[in-house]
């Protein structure tokens, strides 16, 4: 019979407080007497701390260390099946009014919800360690930097985060030094231990809750230790906590990529992305030209978020807020992304891959010959063969890798910590189509762009649980990141081009258009910059453009084909707009403009009237 064990005391013997912020020491004790660890670990961010904790999840089972001389610095781990992805249904924006959540977000009372999570954390650390994680996002000591600490039981979640973002001493130090806000940020898994109760490889709970109270800036996540849901910089602070930020103070945190041009003469451009999860960022951040650009570069700042802000000058400058790629797997290889493939050979955490014999990773198209064998994402032994029968694939389609930013060979070494960030001259936004939407075209202007961004549909994906390939309207690819009311979302986009001194050209684009028997049409990858290079020059004022019923459109003869065979039927079909399919199009539109009517910015029913006179 069990017998009821007593509340192990918080060894606070073993805490070494890193900080003389007397709020935030008080508030670790707080959290500590709700969530009841075992023990208290400062984070110092340190390479000694960072060896000691890997080394503790090789033994717990969670890592598993790759062969060194293949993979230095790798380690492996597989995920609990039921904690994959994040959970768009159950994350939630407690905004003290329902009104500002809107209705594309999740809602609850804000006084319920704290009830409900005081209730779930209440002892959920339990035989573990809470760790204390001070991180910045953005270099740190920037103006455009913004600090948090995460309380986690997860040492996953905290080797992660050191790839992720900046954390430790220097931002401890940051905290000390001035009382800049801090966003709390607390996170379990959600799986006390019992004492001497064995620990699973990836602890997790079926009831997870990722919460974020925007008045207030605080993030509480309950029961997964996976991605966006652990990793509370990127997704719970870096875009939805930082929309409410941005939207007050006048700026833009955005699920975009930033991307340099580079001429042969050196003039640089520099663009930004939004594309929704598992579209194609992390490829478009890090391409390399095709040889028909013969000396143009490509240069990385960012791969999945962008902090926009206006400078003095009223030009719109971004920095990217990470430290590291949390990029999918699945269809990286050597021929789609070698960048990525570079970065990711040393110091990198992979989940939910496939392990092969001699200590390395595999996942679908990283090579054009599976392995022979291998350990698939769930661990279990896995053939081409029983691939090919099961129909079971060897890693998880969001299967990722975590890498520094620092190891990508196109990183923008000069720029991509540069505290003032890099100058914007277009965005781009584009879904997962594989009818209707043009491979590329141009809006009209800033409000017909934002109408276009604003009505951006795109095939679901892997990188949230839920039905796969259903279209769905994914404003400015923010949909599952932003903190507050879509409407109200659109108005901001609207609003900051009154404080432009150069407004940024906006362009659409669709790698993913397929032809009847469900072939791309487009090349895609390296090719892309075809595309980009047309924008560059849009946006230089150096290429022709065709009006079409939805923008600007390049002629056949507008872009470098050389060294692609790309006859012009099949590029008309590409660039086709077909009457008939927009109409229908813009039916959608509709439907999503009905869900948000009562915060809609009557700009966004202008245009949908002009768009529809124009059909
Ligand atoms: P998140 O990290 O989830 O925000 O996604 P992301 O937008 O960075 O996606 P990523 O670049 O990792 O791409 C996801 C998938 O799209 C991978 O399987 C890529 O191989 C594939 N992909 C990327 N670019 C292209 C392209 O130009 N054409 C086609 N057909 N597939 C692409
Ligand atoms: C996305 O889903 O857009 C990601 C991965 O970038 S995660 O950090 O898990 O949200
Ligand atoms: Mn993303």
């Amino acid at each position: 019979m069990a017998t009821p064990t007593k509340t192990p005391a918080v060894n606070t013997s073993a805490t070494r407080v890193l900080t003389t912020n007397k709020h935030l020491i008080r508030w670790v004790e707080k959290m500590a007497e709700l969530t009841q660890p075992a023990s208290i670990h400062w984070i110092d961010g340190s390479e000694e701390e960072n060896q000691y904790l890997c080394d503790q999840l090789v033994q717990a089972g969670t890592f598993t260390k790759l062969n060194q001389t293949l993979w230095p610095g790798c380690y492996y781990a597989r995920s609990s099946p039921n904690d994959v992805a994040r959970v768009e249904d159950r994350t939630f924006i407690c905004s003290l009014s329902k009104d500002s959540a809107g209705p594309t977000n999740n809602w609850e009372d804000p006084f319920v919800m704290r009830k409900r999570l005081k209730a779930l954390f209440r002892g959920s650390m339990r035989g573990r360690t809470m760790y204390v994680l001070a991180y910045s996002m953005g270099p740190v000591g920037s103006p455009l930097s913004q600090i948090g600490v995460q309380l986690t039981d997860s040492a996953y979640a905290v080797v992660n985060m050191r790839i992720m973002a900046r954390v430790g001493a220097p931002v401890l130090a940051e905290i000390d030094k001035d009382i800049k806000r801090v966003v709390p940020c607390m996170h379990s898994v959600g799986a006390p231990l019992a004492p001497g109760e064995e620990d699973v490889p990836w602890p997790q709970n079926d009831t997870k809750y990722i919460v974020h109270f925007p008045e207030t800036r605080e993030i509480w996540s309950y029961g997964s230790g996976y991605g966006g849901n652990a990793l509370l910089g990127k997704k719970c602070f870096a875009l939805r906590i930082a929309s409410n930020i941005a939207r007050d103070e006048g700026w833009m945190a955005e699920h975009m990529l930033i991307v340099g041009v580079e001429s042969p003469s050196g003039e640089k451009t520099y663009v930004a992305a939004a594309f929704p999860s598992a579209c194609g960022k992390t490829n478009f951040a890090m391409m390399i030209p095709p040889k028909a650009f013969a000396g143009w570069k490509i240069w990385t700042v960012g791969d999945d978020i962008a902090w926009i802000k206006p400078d003095k000058s009223g030009q719109l400058r971004a920095i990217n807020p990470e430290a590291g790629f949390f990029g999918v797997a699945p269809g990286t290889s050597a021929k789609t992304n070698p960048n990525a493939m570079a970065t990711l050979r040393r110091n990198t955490i992979f989940t939910n891959v496939a392990l092969t014999p001699e200590g390395g990773v595999w996942w679908e198209g990283m090579t054009d010959e599976p392995p022979a064998e291998c350990v698939d994402w769930r661990g279990e032994r896995w053939t081409p063969e029983i691939g090919r029968t099961t129909g079971k694939p060897a890693a998880h389609p969001n299967g990722r890798f975590t890498s520094p930013v620092s190891q990508c060979p196109s990183i923008d070494m000069e720029a991509w910590e540069s505290p003032e960030g890099v100058p914007i001259s277009a965005f781009l936004f584009g879904g997962r189509r594989a009818s209707t939407i043009p491979l590329v075209f141009q809006a009209f202007n800033w409000s017909s762009g934002v109408y276009i961004g604003a009505t951006m549909g795109s095939e679901t994906t892997a990188a949230a649980a839920g039905a796969l390939g259903k279209v769905r309207r994914d404003p400015m690819a923010m949909l599952p990141f932003c903190g507050y009311h879509m409407g109200d979302y659109f108005r901001h986009w609207l609003r900051m081009q009154r404080n432009l001194s150069a407004t940024p050209r906006i362009f659409h684009v669709n790698w993913f258009l397929k032809d009847d028997s469900g072939h791309f049409l487009w090349p895609g990858f390296s090719d892309n910059m075809r595309v980009l290079m047309w924008i560059v020059d849009r946006v230089r004022g150096r290429a022709q453009a065709k009006e079409t019923p939805i923008g600007w459109t390049p002629h056949y003869e507008d872009m470098n084909w050389q060294d692609l065979d790309m006859p012009r039927e099949r590029f008309d079909q590409l660039q086709k707009v077909d009457r008939t399919a927009w109409r229908q199009e813009v039916m959608n539109h509709e439907e999503l403009f009905l869900l948000l009517h009562d915060h809609l910015p009557p700009e966004m029913i202008y245009e949908r009237e002009l768009l529809i006179c124009r059909l």
